[in-house]
């Protein structure tokens, strides 16, 4: 490839999505000039708009009060509903299967009350190894709350890459049919950046007879999903990273449609009940015979705000273009940095599988004994990454605001602090 003589300005003047930036705040150096910000896998960046909705809404509360439940510019009492198009959008979901609500282990917690029904003889849950925390300690838990204490089986990386195979995971799916009753696992993992294929685990655990959940944190916005298709039981995100919500934005969660008219056990709130008569206070719970059944409490109206700015915006890009562009971007970044590690030999390691179909904006890679110094160049340099000790550094350009010449910018730095480091 030579990164070198590639011309990124060219790249970007042909870029079909470059308008996208404009929309955004970026992060400035004290210099005034923009950081280079590739940090969207943990806190995307302001919509422009979002603080005009907020003010907006702001102002409605003061002058309405209580009013602005009904007469609100977007009444506040059917508000999350603004964001259902949207969300189904990006998880390929019919409309009844998502709605906005919570924080995302908030809801794992609400979903598995209502999937993880465990027997005495089928009651392990399988998830990926180096999931995140998070979901870890969420289906531990869950796991005890029920009178199990080995319940949570982790299916293992290879030892070497780090990465989990393909075939692993369906070997293990298999292994414990007769013991586990559900299958949760990151739909894109936060460490390595490695992007699991959903369609082919879920229904190869469904037809063993598996629940199948996806948390999708690090998946939704980043790569196109079809969850209804794929026949996904639940799934549940947050909207801070590629959705551009917001530090602690409201989450979201799927719940395929044949689960709607279930009889299941479900943590109940009048949010959930039927809207014809939730005012009617009655004590007989009447779930909404949709995704919207699980909720619990009214919308929290300044948290979902910023979306407003942000979800419209992959349906103007467009899958197919935003896509495009990611794999552009992250192939680049990903084979200059192997280049530069074969001309200077530097123990340097790309752990994402990225070249295949599957991969998402993150690219993490190893930089062996000199991690630390690499990452402390680049945020000299107003290029934010991620720094995961001992010595991986997570990056992730994102399609929407991220250009071209920021890639050509982290590799000269990254070439630059290894050359430094060799000295
Ligand atoms: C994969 C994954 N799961 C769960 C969480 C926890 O999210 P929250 O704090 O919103 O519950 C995160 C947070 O970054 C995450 O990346």
């Amino acid at each position: 490839m030579q990164w070198k003589t590639i011309d990124f300005y060219a790249l970007d003047a042909e870029d079909k999505l470059k308008e996208f930036r404009s929309q955004f705040h970026l992060p400035r150096n004290p210099d005034g000039t923009e950081k280079v910000y590739l940090t969207g896998n943990s806190l995307g960046l302001q919509p422009i708009k979002a603080k005009q909705y907020l003010l907006e809404e702001l102002d409605d509360w003061a002058n309405l009060g209580v009013d602005g439940h009904t007469h609100a510019r977007r009444p506040w009492m059917h508000y999350h509903e603004l964001f259902t198009a949207e969300l189904a959008y990006l998880t390929g979901a019919e409309p009844n299967e998502v709605v906005a609500m919570n924080t995302l282990t908030a809801n794992l917690h609400l979903l598995m009350a209502s999937f993880y029904r465990p027997t005495k003889f089928r009651y392990k849950i399988l998830c990926e190894a180096k999931a995140f925390p998070s979901d870890y300690y969420a289906l531990d838990s869950h796991a005890r709350f029920h009178g199990y204490t080995d319940a949570v089986l982790e299916i293992p990386a290879d030892k070497h890459t780090g990465i989990l195979k393909h075939e692993t995971i369906l070997e293990y799916i298999d292994k414990y049919a007769d013991e586990a009753t559900l299958l949760l696992m990151g739909g894109v993992n936060y460490y390595t950046g490695q992007v699991f294929d959903m369609e082919e685990i879920t229904t190869f655990a469904r037809e063993r007879g598996y629940t199948v959940g996806w948390d999708l944190a690090h998946a939704v916005g980043n790569i196109p999903l079809k969850l209804h298709e794929w026949g996904v039981d639940f799934a549940a995100w947050c909207s801070y990273k590629y959705l551009n919500g917001g530090p602690g934005a409201v989450a979201g969660i799927f719940v395929h449609q044949r689960h709607h008219n279930r009889l299941l056990p479900r943590f109940e709130g009048w949010w959930g009940h039927c809207k014809d008569t939730r005012f009617q206070m009655p004590h007989n719970f009447q779930p909404i015979p949709t995704a919207e059944a699980w909720q619990l409490s009214n919308p929290p109206i300044f948290s979902l705000t910023p979306l407003l700015a942000s979800l419209p915006m992959f349906r103007q890009a467009g899958w197919e273009a935003l896509r495009n562009k990611s794999r552009k971007l992250t192939t680049l970044l990903a084979r200059g940095i192997e280049e530069i590690n074969d001309t200077h030999s530097s123990g340097i390691r790309i752990l994402t599988p990225y070249s295949n179909e599957h991969s998402g904006c993150q690219v993490s890679v190893v930089f062996e004994g000199i991690g630390r110094q690499v990452f402390d160049r680049l945020t000299e340099a107003g290029i934010v990454t991620d720094w995961r000790h001992p010595d991986v550094i997570r990056m992730a350009p994102v399609p929407l605001y991220n250009s071209f010449s920021d890639i050509q910018k982290t590799l000269e730095t990254i070439e630059s602090a290894v050359i430094e480091q060799q000295k």
